[in-house]
């Protein structure tokens, strides 16, 4: 069953020897169960330590975070993470990676078919540094979708592979996350895979990360990758990053790095 999350005036600072650094400010947000929402802003305006601590592997220095209305516990257990690089075991096969994401399932889901299901038949048997960096970014997502999570948060999922399989990545997600209604956050940094996916795009500032805009995307998923009216919200997407023409290529927020 899918969960829902509430952000309440969340701030995350961490202090180290040479200085602080307020990474996130003023954090409101309320996400429904079964809501795919996706987060882009400028890197380092904390779009990674925001994941972390709705996932629970860091707690924030101010505010609150409640999973269907229970404060987050820490390694939330309804939480599948997918970080922004595989992690895998090294001194697993591929097979047990995947494995590892199925503990909490009853069913016990066979690792093999969602293998299958990310392109990787055949490579069950292999070890992470026998893998392309493509390959072990499918194999962290086959990990992350295999125990049925109640919520899913992926950071910069598809960022490592190239166009045509993000866009099957991007399309079996869909596909699973509405079969079985999971909650979703996804950070992205490309705008395109933000409106074709999410319900709403939530639009952060450089950091200190705040949220300055949320905006509903039209359509229902998946939706048609020309749709104009998307289009036009890309638009306006761009416009908060300082583009103000349309821009006809796939565009990567890479640019506008807060200096750290
Ligand atoms: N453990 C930490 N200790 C100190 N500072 C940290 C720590 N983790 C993150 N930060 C700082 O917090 C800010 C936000 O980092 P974060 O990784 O969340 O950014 P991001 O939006 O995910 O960036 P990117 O798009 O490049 O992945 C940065 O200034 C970073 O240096
Ligand atoms: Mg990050």
């Amino acid at each position: 069953m899918a969960e829902s999350l509430k952000l309440r005036s969340v701030e995350k600072q961490f202090t180290t020897s040479r200085r602080d650094v307020t990474a996130l400010t003023g954090i409101d947000l309320d996400i429904a169960s079964g809501e795919f929402v996706g987060i882009v802003g400028p890197s380092g305006c904390g779009k990674s330590t925001l994941l972390r601590l709705l996932a629970g592997l860091d707690t924030p220095s101010k505010g609150q975070i409640l999973i269907d209305n229970q404060p987050v516990a820490r390694q939330d257990p309804r939480c599948a993470v997918m970080f922004q690089e595989p992690r895998l075991f090294p001194w697993k096969r591929v097979e047990a990676n995947v494995a590892v994401g199925a503990r909490r399932s009853k069913e016990k889901p066979s690792p093999g078919n969602w293998l299958g299901l990310v392109g990787l038949d055949g490579f069950g048997h292999c070890y992470p540094h026998q893998l392309s960096g493509g390959m072990a970014q499918r194999v962290a997502l086959a990990r992350a979708l295999i125990g049925n999570p109640e919520v899913l948060l992926l950071d910069e999922p598809f960022g490592a592979l190239d166009a045509l399989t993000r866009m099957q990545m991007q399309d079996l997600l869909a596909e699973v996350c509405d079969r079985v209604g999971t909650t979703v956050v996804m950070v992205t940094h490309d705008i395109d895979e933000a409106l074709y996916l999410s319900d709403r795009v939530v639009i952060m500032s450089p950091r200190p990360g705040e949220i300055v805009e949320v905006l509903n995307v039209p359509a229902h998923r998946a939706r048609d990758r020309s749709d104009p009216a998307v289009a036009r919200m890309r638009t306006q997407v761009l416009r908060h990053f300082g583009f103000e023409e349309p821009c006809t290529e796939s565009v990567a927020l890479s640019y506008g790095a807060a200096a750290d």
